[in-house]
């Protein structure tokens, strides 16, 4: 895929943070664009503002999955949307809090992913799913988040797996943000716990990270591991503001 133009992308969770930046960044590229989410105030000023088709509901809800698959036929599925893990260390955890991020992100991967497999996108589409440097480093206050965004890149791998195998044409690709954005409600709530856990400003810790990144940098990061060649056949892409996306094994 040398551009989006034209293409149809379907983007989870495009209604706010990393999500609405590649949204935007899509539209302005010439892509058609679907947005899913649950707030519908948002979906409503978003259809208003950028003309693009909203999906409102929960992501983990197969029928939804089902739905928007089958209606919007994306030449490109961005599976971003992800729940805010409650920033507290494991022993002030409850099992709910903890498992969270399960029950949402890899809930809404397991869901739509097995969707497309089941009843394939066409040949040559793409599925890029969103996994956190967090995957790599761990993250001692959010639970299992962690972990649970290490499934999402194994998941990516076994897909492309079952792909090849029943000769789809299909690829998955995990995203690994290796630092955090505090300009969105996500990165913000994170970022802030560990700052104060560390007793330093929001802003200095972000600092830790190496040179910012905004959530448009990042979209056009995402961009890049769509349509550059070196990474359209890579199982995993990094992305950080000084290496920008890189491709990534896993191991
Ligand atoms: N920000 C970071 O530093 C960072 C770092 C690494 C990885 N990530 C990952 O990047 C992704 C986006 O993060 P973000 O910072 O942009 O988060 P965000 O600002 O909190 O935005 C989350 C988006 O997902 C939607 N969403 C959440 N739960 C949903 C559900 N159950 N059903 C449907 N939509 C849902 C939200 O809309 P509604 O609330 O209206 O549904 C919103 O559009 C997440 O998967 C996150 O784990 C972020």
């Amino acid at each position: 895929m040398n551009d989006v133009s034209g293409k149809r992308v379907l983007v989870t969770g495009g209604s706010r943070g990393l999500g609405l930046a590649l949204v935007e960044l899509l539209v302005e590229r010439g892509a058609e664009v679907a947005v899913v989410a649950r707030d519908g105030k948002r979906l409503e000023d978003l259809a208003q503002r950028l003309g693009v088709r909203t999906l409102r509901g929960d992501v983990t809800d197969g029928e939804l999955a089902r739905t928007a698959l089958r209606e919007v036929r994306p030449d490109v599925l961005v599976l971003n949307a992800g729940a805010s893990p409650q920033m507290v260390p494991l022993h002030e955890q409850t099992w709910e809090s903890f498992s969270e991020i399960w029950n949402v992100d890899v809930k809404a991967g397991f869901t739509w992913i097995q969707e497309v497999l089941r009843s394939p996108l066409p040949r040559g589409s793409r599925v890029l799913v969103t996994s956190s440097g967090a995957a790599v480093g761990g993250s001692p206050l959010s639970g299992g988040y962690a972990g649970a965004k290490r499934m999402l890149w194994w998941m990516a791998q076994y897909a492309n797996g079952v792909s090849a195998e029943l000769d789809l044409g299909v690829h998955f690709q995990a995203l690994l943000l290796r630092q955090m954005i505090g300009e969105t409600d996500l990165g913000r709530n994170a970022a802030s716990a560990y700052a104060l856990r560390k007793g330093v400003s929001l802003e200095t810790f972000l600092q830790g990270f190496g040179a910012p990144l905004s959530p448009r940098r990042y979209a056009e990061h995402v961009l890049t591991a769509l349509t550059d060649p070196r990474l359209q056949s890579a199982a995993a892409v990094a992305i950080q503001a000084e290496t920008g996306p890189t491709p990534m094994d896993v191991s």
